[in-house]
């Protein structure tokens, strides 16, 4: 990329941004040479119970890993986000919920969210829980799924969301490695037209659920479900048995917010740690500038709660700095391709913030679906998740924001917490496809991927890693500290290691290449490749499975399974699709499988181990990038999987 293309920031820009270029520069270098100065003054930010003294305690050193930010605070999360708006924003939206069906929209003030949150939060208490306990909620893009959410904080209990486009069995799983009391579902969930019965798939989770567990059911559609005697509870009938007001616990900084389960390269999910007060002051402090939040905007992002980007951008970060954020419960294409212009145009939407692939998706189905919207409230555009390639970002900025509104590439991962590294839109001219510059307190190095000696200088290519913390970084996984400090701390020593390759350019942008570990990014949701391959190797038919990513045009990265046959079993087109419908069933639509190859054999090294450098070259196609194949055990092998390679669809 030439510096040819970088777009300056125009005046325009710069005049309503909070953060200027000298701002950026002069708070950075703060944020460096003393961030206890620093963070002390932007903790100041939060309403604190107790303000703390003591600012950050952290230890990067191998294998005594440990992070605490101000450790004496004492504050409520909740109350950050409702009650302390009460006062001057009372009857301002908090909540703008757009519903599956468009013409639908629903506005909740400040006053009503508090109202909502405190009933849930008495219902909860109501269903036995307690401060600290675990509490799943498993619900789709209602109001509701931030009114349990902030229940959950009001009283210290410690929420788990969970995708609802999740399977049973994914459900099951973790309910059971957070032994949670309550499951928060809902009998059906609309999206794009199509309701997913969610109250009988968590039936079906409960069937392998441990110990007693409480089910909370919210009504969103009129469809009935069965309930369970003793365990399954109405929300709305409950709502009827308890009392409007409930204190707001007072919490420690550093006790668990929630836990919120991710893929990494081996073995099962993990259950990513967050804390209350560097998560609070950290997330409403970039909502704030990153998506430059004036008060009366109305900032949309199209992410679900059951991902960060949902905790931390649609939940925690504006409702804590007293914005509306739109809950969006549909899709980008429902009914059509313009639903998300139509929203931005009905509710004059400020900040928008979405994925690559959603991105990709509206622009394959042509211009004609924005035309004609009036999108001139839009000040901010945003994406997160993924690479996003210069094509993308230039239909974004050109078609969407009339190439007169900023784009912010914000790159960030579950771990994080919140952004790390990204344009300020009154700071930093733009290039398409560098997520550019790191936020206030974050410290990027690249490394030598082997050696892991830091590559100073511009013009520099690794992999990413983070020198010191910053408040909303996790704290641990769940129950497995030691997993924790093995993953992030044990390969680069003194970093935190993001587990993305990264460069940064002659002018000193960084650009996030992807991740370098056996995670793949569809559709801007982290896949574990053990995970599908488990799921694979879980049905009867399946003796070996080896999963890969290969580029895919709308979705980043598409799945490519390689699967040998027990002995005795044919391939069969039928059998391809059982199994890929096997894989859909056991962990979720997004892990569809896009190609299934039938693989007599895999190629193996001498000692037995997949060479999954070879199989991802033929997945992509790149099969004058196969390398040296004489270390396998048997080269020919290489020629059958060629031969057989799949359409990717
Ligand atoms: O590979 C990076 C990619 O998404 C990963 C984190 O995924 P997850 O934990 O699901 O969080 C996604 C939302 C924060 C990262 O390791 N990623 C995220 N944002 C970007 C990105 N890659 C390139 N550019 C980005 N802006």
């Amino acid at each position: 990329m030439n510096r040819m293309t970088m777009i300056e920031v125009k005046d325009e820009w710069k005049s309503r941004a909070k953060i200027d270029k000298a701002t950026y520069d002069e708070w950075y270098k703060q944020s460096i040479d003393d961030p206890e100065g620093f963070w002390k003054q932007h903790a100041k930010r939060i309403d604190w119970i107790k303000e703390p003294t003591k600012v950050k305690s952290i230890n990067y050193t191998y294998p005594d890993v440990s992070i605490k930010w101000f450790e004496d605070g004492e504050l409520n999360v909740c109350y950050n986000c409702v009650d302390r708006h009460l006062k001057d924003k009372g009857d301002k939206t908090a909540i703008l919920w757009e519903a599956d069906e468009p013409g639908n929209a629903q506005h909740i003030t400040f006053q009503q969210l508090h109202e909502h949150v405190c009933k849930f939060a008495n219902v909860l208490k109501e269903l036995g829980v307690q401060k600290g306990d675990r509490v799943v909620i498993y619900l789709p893009m209602i109001p509701q799924a931030a009114y349990a959410m902030l229940a959950c904080a009001r009283i210290g209990a410690i929420h788990s969301v969970v995708f609802a486009g999740f399977s049973p069995g994914a459900l099951r799983d973790r309910v059971n490695d957070s032994e949670a009391k309550v499951v928060i579902t809902a009998n059906h969930a609309p999206r794009g037209g199509k309701a997913t019965p969610l109250k009988k798939n968590t039936d079906k989770a409960f069937e392998g659920i441990e110990g007693d567990v409480k089910c909370l059911v919210v009504k969103r559609t009129g469809d009935d479900t069965p309930m369970t005697d003793g365990r399954d509870f109405w929300l709305h009938e409950m709502e009827g048995k308890v009392g409007n007001d409930c204190d707001c616990e007072p919490m420690n900084a550093e006790d668990p917010l929630f836990i919120l389960y991710t893929s990494g390269s081996t073995g099962k999910p993990k259950g990513v740690v967050h804390t209350s007060g560097g998560y609070i002051v950290y997330t409403s402090m970039t909502h704030e500038y990153v998506f430059d939040y004036h008060p009366g905007d109305i900032y949309w992002c199209t992410a679900d709660v059951g991902w960060i980007t949902g905790h931390s951008y649609i939940v925690y970060g504006p409702l804590a700095n007293g914005a509306t954020t739109l809950v969006f419960e549909s899709t980008p294409t429902y009914p059509d391709a313009s639903r998300c212009w139509k929203v931005c145009e009905e509710h004059k939407v400020n900040q928008f913030y979405t994925a690559p692939t959603a991105i990709r998706a509206l622009m394959g189905k042509g211009r004609k679906h924005v035309e004609g919207h009036d999108l001139s409230a839009l000040k901010i555009l945003g994406t997160v998740g993924e690479p996003i390639n210069p094509e993308a970002w230039n239909w974004y900025y050109e078609e969407v924001g009339h190439s007169n509104v900023p784009i912010v590439d914000t790159y960030w991962q579950t771990e994080t917490g919140g952004i790390l590294i990204t344009p300020l839109p009154g700071a930093t001219p733009l290039k398409p496809g560098a997520a550019s510059k790191p936020f206030f307190g974050v410290k990027p190095v690249i490394l030598e991927p082997q050696s892991g000696e830091v590559l100073e200088g511009n013009g520099v290519e690794g992999v990413i890693a983070i020198t010191d913390s910053w408040p909303s970084q996790m704290r641990t996984v769940y129950k497995d500290h030691e997993r924790f400090v093995n993953t992030y701390f044990q390969q680069y020593k003194g970093y935190y290691f993001t587990e993305d390759g990264a460069k940064r350019d002659e002018d000193g942008y960084i650009w996030i290449t992807g991740r370098v570990d056996d995670v793949i990014n569809v559709s801007g949701h982290r896949m574990g490749t053990a995970e599908v391959e488990s799921a694979l190797v879980a049905h009867k038919a399946v003796s070996e499975a080896a999963v890969v990513g290969f580029p895919h045009d709308v979705k980043g990265q598409g799945i490519y399974c390689y699967v040998t046959l027990m002995e005795g079993t044919e391939p069969s087109d039928d059998l391809r699709d059982e199994l890929i419908k096997h894989v859909r069933s056991e962990i979720g639509p997004i892990a569809k499988p896009d190609a299934l190859q039938f693989a007599p054999d895999m190629p193996k090294t001498r000692s037995g181990k997949i060479m999954r450098r070879i199989l991802r070259k033929i997945a992509e196609d790149k099969l004058d990038e196969l390398g040296d194949t004489s270390t396998l055990a048997d080269p020919s092998v290489v020629d059958h999987l060629i031969e057989n390679r799949q359409n990717k669809g």
